[in-house]
């Protein structure tokens, strides 16, 4: 499979050029990014193709997959672009800025009969996955509640062109902060471990630390703290921030009739379940990817196979929009100060 790289900053540096690379079934054929030096650069790097445009890399009819890796405000059109001439499409997350784009992006790749993934890579975390089985076979019982995090420092030191005027922080592109950018991973990987859908959000999604550098805070939020009714009846908290400065925690724990399952909490072990009877089971499957420790997400390997196989995908775009429709519920949410409902199901 021929892939084009569209946005040829960090993530598409450190996670789809390598597995791509590491995938004896994909071989990257084309390069775009407004940088042309950094599109140029990766070419000559891994080989293909550097374009000039995006429209110049999705007219070209030997490449059959992209991966969009742009700044939020662009997923959504250059999505759209990349489905009508005829692309496969794995997109980073946040899907796009709003629901309309989310919905039309779904509604695009169901038209073009192409695969549209998006790159929620925490449902392919091996403890995640193995976390789900857990609780299926009832490892902790019936789950009660529950509460997930994930939050790091900021994106500043992140980002290829990092520094306090960091994209991230615009309104502009981001559009969205923490909310979008980690919050989006535990909305999203709570649904998938709990089987079950988000149907109610109260939610603060707020600015309160992180500023630019005039001095002035930041143009989108920095901490989101949502209480999440699930369908199901499990209610839980869910907490993104990019003020946890001097450590990420990306753990979730889940509160079962017949005990605790904590993930990703433990950096020995990645699963720690504790019984109600006292026991305490331990499971080194793996270490969570961190920004400073980028391990295999296994995401690029789904896409290939997925794409190659025509078939979908667990994370594919009308999945995804339904965690979607939370995120922007709570942003609702927060602004009016009320509990809002997350209504509508897949596109
Ligand atoms: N799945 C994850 O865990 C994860 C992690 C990090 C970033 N991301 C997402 O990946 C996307 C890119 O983030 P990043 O960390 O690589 O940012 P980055 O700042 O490191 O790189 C962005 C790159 O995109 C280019 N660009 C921006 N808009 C463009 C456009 N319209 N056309 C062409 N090039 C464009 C920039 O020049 C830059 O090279 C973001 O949406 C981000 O949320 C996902």
């Amino acid at each position: 499979m021929k892939v084009g790289i569209i946005g040829c900053g960090k993530i598409a540096q450190v996670r789809h050029i390598p597995e791509y690379c590491g995938n004896g079934h994909a071989e990257i054929a084309g390069y775009y990014d407004f940088n042309m030096e950094r599109a140029k650069g990766l070419a000559g790097q891994f080989g293909g193709k550097a374009y000039g445009s995006v429209e110049e890399l999705l007219a070209d009819g030997g490449i059959d997959a992209v991966s969009v890796c742009v700044s939020n405000h662009a997923h959504a059109e250059i999505t759209i672009k990349a489905l009508r001439a005829g692309k496969h499409v794995l997109c980073e997350k946040p899907m796009a800025v709003t629901l309309a784009d989310c919905i039309e992006m779904a509604e695009e790749a169901r038209k073009a009969g192409k695969l549209l993934m998006i790159g929620q890579n925490q449902r392919f975390a091996k403890a995640h996955v193995r976390a789900k089985q857990l609780i299926q076979e009832g490892a902790i019982g019936d789950v009660i509640t529950f509460k997930t995090n994930f939050g790091h420092g900021g994106p500043e030191t992140w980002s290829i062109d990092p520094g306090a005027n960091s994209w991230f922080f615009d309104k502009e592109k981001a559009v969205m902060g923490a909310m979008a950018d980690l919050g989006i991973h535990k909305t999203d990987l709570i649904q998938y471990l709990l089987g079950s859908r988000i149907v109610e959000t109260t939610a603060k999604v707020v600015t309160l630390d992180k500023r630019d550098a005039s001095g002035s805070l930041i143009g989108v939020d920095d901490n989101a703290i949502c209480i999440y009714q699930m369908e199901n009846g499990v209610l839980g908290t869910m907490t993104a921030s990019w003020t946890y400065y001097g450590a990420e925690d990306n753990s979730t724990v889940l509160y079962g009739k017949e005990g605790i399952m904590k993930l990703y909490d433990d950096p020995d072990y990645s699963i720690t379940i504790l019984t109600k009877d006292g026991d305490r089971i331990l499971y080194d499957i793996d270490k969570i990817q961190t920004n400073d420790n980028q391990t295999k997400s296994g995401i690029i390997d789904e896409f290939v196979e997925a794409a190659m196989e025509g078939r979908s995908s667990a994370v594919d775009g009308s999945d995804v929009l339904n965690a979607m429709r939370a995120v922007f519920a709570s942003i609702e949410s927060s602004e009016k100060g009320v509990t809002v409902k997350v209504t509508g199901g897949a596109a």
